[in-house]
């Protein structure tokens, strides 16, 4: 959930940390904090609040520069955010100091053992509690910083991403993972080397990344190769070193005022890349190697269960009705924090469907290793490259939808969807469940959603209006039914993180059974009534919201007339396939989410108490 970044090498390490931290902001951002070697003592600075606060403050506590350097923003687990409990943290001597990503759960345990040996602690964090271990270990069985940490970190029990320095020893870093991610940017001959918790801070000074693995530790000397070894036995591991495919403009706002807009405005061409290369239309085939390469398996599945958090969930659920319709695989969908604990009963034959945006969620993570230990196959649905979900997976593929930084997911929602379409379709088409002409009709129309959904984004104007006439709603209700009822979930839920109103999504004919006592002259309500679907049952659900004196913003498709002449407001989204309407129908409620969260002057890309990464569970 936080994000660290390192640099150790020739250059003023002080601009290089502060630009990493702000690009790591999205993963959580209730404090900051920076230390620099300046080649004789260790310089720090840290305070609750936003790098931008950590900014102010280093002008006024530190004066030189240094090449060496790490930073941290935070999203709190032990202990409130405030100054004290900022990271970095120093051990008792001073000498060490740490930054960390993670929660240590027996961190209880070893501080009350520090404390009966001296020890005290200065803020409420595990963090500290780490480094002063380290520390112990270190002094008492007189080893090297990396023996002291890998010894360090065989005790302790729970997830880390840390950087470790010591000033005695001002030649290197130690770094370590597991559970939590770190990239290691390689410069030109070993000269320089960065470290973050991914690849972004380091972007434009080389191309060149490990990721670490989960259980892996390196120390990272300049002038020497990277030396990464296992913290269970120390053994020796030869890294990969990969070839970074991202470049600078993918993570800037590129002239827009938040990055939400710029990425709900990328979703034409985030659809087109996660189906390029894999649909060609002409020769009436998807291509997708992670399924082709595991065809039988698929077709022996009795089940697909599909575990993911969020948005990712409500993509789980869009599949679940591509799955059984198209292809006639029943599917179960499942958050990763409950399949996890509910000692749920998974078959050889079942396929889990891992879908995440980061790849790092701990839960969903979780969750397929315990799929795994059972013996299920794991498809792994993710976008980041290479991430922990995507490497721990059998299989999988990527969605391509570049950079996701605004905390509120939205172009991951709809390429996880498309890309769930192909699926379907490729099952559908391998088992029989769709003729070949329906199969063709299918591509044919995703082939015409990035226009759609191009056509979508024009009516923003519209939708701000809208938004205008609704931002001071205390309570808002979304409903809609079979592929449109997990569009009302996700609309709920991006209305509630980025606006703070309160939103809930339906089952539009569940609305008689509770929500529907709601209903007054003051509840604002969204009904997604595309004209495919159980229309006329939603239209009805609509008579029954007016005969209250709910008001009705409808999402209908063009050319509707019925519902124009019974809800408040309506928008009009392009006809298309029922099973692709989610891709169109979610645009607009983003962007009114978005208006009325701007209209309130919420903080839209970084939302109170939320990371864009929840590696903690
Ligand atoms: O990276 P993931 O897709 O696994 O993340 C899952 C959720 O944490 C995420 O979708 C979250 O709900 C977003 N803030 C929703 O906008």
């Amino acid at each position: 959930m936080c994000g660290i970044t390192g640099y150790i090498g020739y250059r003023d390490a002080h601009p290089i940390i502060i630009n990493g931290l702000k690009r790591l902001e999205y993963r959580g951002y209730d404090s900051a904090g920076l230390i620099l070697y300046d080649g004789k003592e260790l310089k720090m600075s840290k305070t609750k609040g936003k790098v931008s606060d950590l900014e102010k403050r280093i002008k006024k506590e530190i004066t030189t520069t240094g090449n060496i350097g790490f930073g941290h923003t935070r999203w709190a687990t032990h202990g409130v955010p405030n100054d004290v409990n900022s990271h970095p943290h120093f051990s008792e001597s001073e000498n060490l100091v740490i930054i960390h990503n993670g929660i240590i759960e027996n961190y209880d345990t070893i501080k009350i053992e520090l404390i009966n040996r001296g020890y005290t602690f200065k803020s409420d964090t595990d963090t500290e509690v780490l480094i002063n271990l380290i520390e112990e270990i270190k002094k008492t069985e007189n080893v090297k910083l990396g023996k002291a940490v890998q010894l360090a970190l065989n005790q302790v029990i729970g997830a880390y991403a840390i950087v470790v320095f010591d000033k005695t020893k001002p030649d290197e870093f130690v770094v370590a993972r597991l559970g939590s991610p770190i990239a290691i940017g390689i410069g030109e001959d070993n000269k320089e080397f960065f470290i973050a918790s991914d690849a972004s801070p380091f972007i434009e000074y080389t191309k060149n990344c490990v990721y670490l693995e989960d259980g892996e530790m390196a120390v990272i000397k300049i002038d020497r190769e990277i030396k990464v070894r296992k913290i269970q036995d120390d053994s020796l591991v030869d890294p990969d070193i990969l070839q970074l495919k991202l470049n600078l403009e993918q993570i800037e706002k590129g002239g827009y005022d938040h990055f939400m807009l710029k990425e709900i405005h990328e979703q034409p061409k985030a659809i087109i890349d996660t189906f390029r290369g894999r649909m060609l239309v002409n020769e009436g085939l998807i291509r997708m190697a992670g399924v082709d390469d595991n065809m039988q398996k698929f077709l022996n599945a009795k089940r697909i269960i599909i575990v993911a958090c969020g948005t990712s969930w409500h993509a789980g659920l869009v599949a679940e009705y591509l799955f059984e319709d198209i292809a006639r695989i029943p599917v179960e969908v499942e958050y990763g924090s409950e399949f996890r604990y509910r000692n749920p009963i998974i078959n050889k034959d079942d396929i889990v469907i891992a879908i995440s945006q980061s790849g790092e969620t701990a839960d969903t993570l979780a969750a397929i290793k315990m799929a795994k230990e059972k013996g299920a196959f794991v498809f792994g649905v993710c976008n980041v490259v290479g991430s922990s979900i995507a490497r721990e997976a059998h299989a999988g593929a990527y969605t391509h939808a570049g950079p996701e930084i605004g905390v509120a997911s939205t172009k991951a929602f709809t390429t996880q969807i498309t890309l769930l379409s192909l699926i379907a379709l490729k099952l559908g088409l391998a088992n029989g469940n769709v003729s070949k002409t329906d199969y063709h009709s299918y591509l044919q129309e995703m082939e015409l959603i990035p226009k759609k959904v191009e056509s979508l984004l024009e009516i923003n104007d519209k939708v701000k209006y809208i938004a205008s006439e609704y931002k001071d709603a205390k309570n808002m209700l979304y409903l809609g039914r079979g592929f449109n009822f997990p569009v009302a979930l996700e609309g709920a839920l991006k209305l509630k993180e980025i606006s703070y109103i309160h939103a809930e999504g339906y089952p539009a004919a569940e609305m008689k059974h509770g929500p529907i006592a709601l209903i007054d002259e003051n509840m604002p309500i969204v009904v997604i009534a595309t004209n495919k679907g159980h229309y006329e049952k939603v239209v009805s659900n609509i008579q029954e919201i007016k005969a209250r004196k709910g008001k009705i913003i409808a999402i209908v498709t063009e050319g509707d007339t019925t519902v124009k002449g019974i809800a408040d407001h309506v928008i009009e989204v392009p006809e298309t396939i029922e099973a692709f309407t989610p891709l169109l129908t979610t645009i607009p409620l983003q962007l009114f989410s978005y208006h009325i969260a701007v209209m309130l002057e919420r903080n839209v890309d970084q939302p109170r108490n939320l990371a864009k990464s929840v590696t903690v569970e």
